[in-house]
């Protein structure tokens, strides 16, 4: 199935890219902007952006590694007891 009619990406193109990527690296995040660089384009009108960005998220390869789940919580967290401290040490 074409997902993107501009440049002619099927869902297929787009799961290969995916799989290659994780395979490739066990730790990266994949985006649509990694996808297109992948297949050696870069999107033009981005109106296939919520299909494309739908077909990625049907591959299981695209999952966040369990390495980065989380990380804006904890820095969130740091920074609120770090805020907590700093407030203690005002007169
Ligand atoms: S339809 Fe994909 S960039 Fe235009």
């Amino acid at each position: 199935m074409i997902v993107c009619s501009c440049l002619g990406i099927t869902d297929k193109d787009i799961n290969a890219a995916v799989d290659w990527m994780r395979a490739s690296d066990a730790h990266t995040l994949i985006t649509p902007g990694k996808v297109y660089r992948a297949l050696g384009k870069s999107a033009d009108c981005g109106s296939c952006l919520p299909l494309f960005l739908s077909t990625m998220r049907q591959n299981a390869n695209l999952e966040i590694p369990m390495q980065l789940r989380g990380l804006g919580r904890v820095k969130t967290q740091d920074l609120q007891d770090e805020g907590r401290r700093e407030s203690h040490r005002l007169p």
